[in-house]
């Protein structure tokens, strides 16, 4: 066991130090290289330490955007049962064809912003073709969601960050992942490159609609508001509706409820958690 973790901390400090260029220091802005195998130093000395389960703490103000943990442990769960899967083809088969117009490229370097507890990024690594290098990063605010991720046994550099002030240098990355999560549009254009990409991810009208239909009744759902700024904010290449139905078996209920900040602000709210 201890072993295994061992191990996983060098990889993580192997591919680390691969990427450390792309690092910024969250506190000084300034350049950054890994000094004494696990640690991400700056010019100025504000060091960052390789956790044992080998991600990168890089937050410099305590988060007050909390997610309980089992929140993303259920999460994990029901992305392992397959629930996001073809979202997650989806998003492959708009990385390969931005691939494609970008052929003399040799590696593309991809974020998730707010990757939770990460399995999407994970998922991808495993399906997407090989046909040239990724680096991948998976950034999240919360702790609890990172060390999750970090459970993975893939080549992602997971880090506890803030995606409001990333750790990264202006433009160092081809993609942008934004799953269902918060975005800061000036913070991703800093760090993409000039012909880099966001593909941003919103919960349609008909998202979850059984379980919105149990808990909030007839109340009407609508994301425009996101969708109408990240149109003002942005250039739009491509927009693509997807909708499948899943079924969840009494067993994947209960923790299909226990997934979405949906329901834990309601059962927060009448003292059922
Ligand atoms: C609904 S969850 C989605 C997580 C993941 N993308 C998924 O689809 O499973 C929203 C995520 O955004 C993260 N988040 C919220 N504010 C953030 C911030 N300022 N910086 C980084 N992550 C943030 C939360 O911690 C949470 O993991
Ligand atoms: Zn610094």
């Amino acid at each position: 066991m201890y072993t295994n973790k061992v191990k996983k901390k060098d990889r993580a400090a192997e591919i680390i130090r691969e990427n450390q260029k792309r690092f910024r220091c969250p506190i000084c802005s300034g350049d950054m290289t890994i000094k004494g195998f696990y640690s991400l130093v700056c010019g100025s000395n504000h060091s960052f330490d390789i956790s044992r389960k080998g991600y990168l703490n890089m937050l410099t103000s305590p988060c007050n955007i909390v997610y309980p943990k089992e929140l993303f442990e259920a999460r994990h769960k029901v992305c392992e049962e397959g629930f996001y899967d073809q979202l997650i083809d989806k998003i492959i088969n708009t990385i390969e064809k931005y691939k494609k117009s970008q052929e003399d490229k040799k590696e593309l370097t991809i974020l998730d912003a707010g990757c939770g507890e990460g399995s999407h990024l994970y998922r991808m690594s495993q399906r997407i073709k090989k046909d040239l290098k990724y680096n991948l990063f998976g950034v999240d605010i919360s702790k609890e969601g990172i060390n999750i991720a970090s459970n993975n046994s893939s080549d992602v550099i997971w880090t506890v960050a803030d995606l409001t002030r990333l750790p990264f240098q202006n433009r160092s990355f081809d993609v942008v992942l934004n799953i269902l999560s918060p975005a800061n549009y000036l913070e991703f254009d800093r760090i993409l490159n000039g012909e880099g990409i966001i593909i941003k991810v919103v919960p349609g009208q008909l998202y979850l609609q059984e379980l919105r239909q149990a808990i909030y009744k007839n109340k009407k759902y609508s994301n425009d508001k996101v969708v109408d700024y990240f149109t003002s904010k942005l250039e739009v290449v491509h927009v693509e509706n997807i909708s499948y139905k899943f079924s969840i078996d009494d067993e994947l209920l209960p923790i299909l409820i226990k997934m979405t900040p949906l329901t834990w602000g309601r059962m927060l709210k009448e003292g059922t958690i």
